[in-house]
């Protein structure tokens, strides 16, 4: 028995929420250890779409589903959330009571520094994701213990609003405390049953369970790894797993990193090898490039292998999932970035500024392209070109790929085994 991750290894949407759910039916238990409803992870099953924010994307398989401490918490969403899983399946979840817990002012004020941002907003989804997690840090946050406990929540949102009325003011905003207590005690009711301490859980079943943690976002979205300040406020990095979950890193058997066959961002900041034209337009329509939480319609390049090595490194991953290369079908010439120009100068590194990764001219190596990958089951059945692509990739990171995508449904996954 081992535990297993599925970390995304770009800017998020590579289809973690696909690769989770088909690793989901073999496990015991999913959990989510970092981020918030920020989140949109999509699970196809016989033609049905299905969106998981909060929950982890192995609720269709029935597993036990785990809600780490690393995680930010709208109880609102989640009950929404648990009420639409518990139409096809019985429910049976876990949440950390140390888990923050997004207020209303965290949405609010998350919208009002965007607009503030004008052309340097960073694009968020505007979940008061960023808000809570600052929260946190500063020792302002709620916790699932206290919202589902009416005198210590009452306690906590006084201190709280002792604090933070002022800045409420500043932004010319003001809170009804009371609606406030008596809308989140009435979820605090509704959650308590599923609030506990997630960390002893987990690790009292580790060594006889299988547990598959589901990262979301993605490494090039960390908050100290990505494009900061283009970046979400949490570690979904691998080694966020064990500050997000309460579970060591070296528990952890395997960790596959997601990693789309081409690149997607959605929010502003840096991207290199975006391409706004007619390439951009292909894959966005082909790859139906829309965000699964916001609806925004994702930027669209080819693959940065740059950017992918730096991912693999710091994840320390055991083995790729290729996803969505069925939306290559049918280019002639596929590119695939291997360097950075900047300056007139060539790197092989991730820059951590953004300053310079604004001046990338990215490096391309140009590789024939294909048809015919699109729902194939068996890696024989893919178009030579296509498996020399997979090939190229995993060379250039010195990483085995493990499982392909080849379509959106749960059977359209090619799983390789090591020669
Ligand atoms: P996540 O956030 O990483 O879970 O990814 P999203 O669910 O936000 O976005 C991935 C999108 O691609 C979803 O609409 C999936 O249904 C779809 N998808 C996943 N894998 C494949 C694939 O191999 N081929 C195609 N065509 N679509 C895929
Ligand atoms: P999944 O798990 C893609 C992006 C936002 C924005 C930045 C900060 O589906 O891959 P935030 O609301 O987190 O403060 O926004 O991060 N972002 C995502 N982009 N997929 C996601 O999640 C994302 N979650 C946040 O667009 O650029
Ligand atoms: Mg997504």
């Amino acid at each position: 028995m081992g535990a297993k991750a599925i970390v995304g290894l770009q800017w998020g949407d590579e289809g973690k929420g696909k690769i989770t759910d088909f690793f989901a039916a073999n496990s015991d238990v999913v959990v989510r250890y970092q981020g918030g409803n920020n989140a949109g992870h999509t699970v196809v099953v016989e033609g049905k779409k299905y969106k998981f924010h909060l929950l982890p994307s192995g609720g269709l398989h029935g597993k036990k589903l785990v809600i780490g401490n690393g995680v930010v918490v709208n109880p609102s969403v989640l009950l929404d959330e648990i009420e639409m899983l518990s139409s096809y399946k019985k429910v049976d979840l876990m949440v950390s009571e140390r888990a923050n817990v997004i207020m209303p002012y965290h949405i609010a004020l998350d919208g009002i520094d965007e607009e503030r941002l004008k052309n340097k907003k960073i694009g968020t989804t505007k979940r008061g994701i960023g808000p809570c997690y600052a929260d946190k840090i500063a020792r302002l946050g709620i916790r699932m213990a206290e919202l589902v406990d009416e005198d210590a929540f009452r306690e906590r949102l006084d201190t709280i609003f002792l604090l933070k009325e002022n800045i409420f003011k500043a932004y010319g905003l003001s809170f009804d405390k009371e609606k406030i207590f008596n809308e989140y005690s009435s979820y605090g009711k509704k959650l308590k049953q599923y609030v506990g301490d997630t960390s002893y859980y987990l690790n009292s079943v580790i060594d006889e369970k299988e547990i598959l943690f589901e990262g979301a976002q993605g490494f090039l979205l960390d908050i100290e790894y990505g494009t900061y300040p283009y970046v979400t406020s949490s570690n979904p990095v691998a080694g966020g797993i064990s500050t997000g979950a309460g579970v060591s890193l070296r528990k952890v058997e395997e960790i596959i990193g997601v990693l789309k066959a081409y690149i997607t961002r959605v929010g502003a900041g840096p991207m290199p090898t975006e391409e706004k034209g007619r390439i951009g337009e292909y894959l966005a329509e082909k790859g139906h490039e829309f965000g699964t939480t916001t609806g925004r319609r994702r930027r669209c390049g080819w693959l940065d292998l740059v950017a992918a090595k730096y991912a693999a490194m710091v994840n320390g991953i055991d083995g790729i999932a290729i996803t969505k290369l069925d939306v290559l079908d049918g280019l002639d010439k596929i590119r695939v970035c291997i360097g950075y120009e900047i300056d007139g100068k060539e790197y092989e590194r991730f820059p951590s500024m953004v300053t310079e990764l604004e001046k990338v001219k990215p490096i391309y190596e140009e590789l024939p392209g294909w048809e015919g990958a699109r729902k194939k089951k068996r890696y024989e059945d893919l178009p030579l070109n296509a498996r020399k692509y997979l090939d190229f990739i995993s060379d250039w990171l010195n990483v085995p790929i493990k499982i392909v995508s080849t379509g959106e449904a749960r059977e359209d996954t090619i799983i390789i085994q090591a020669d």
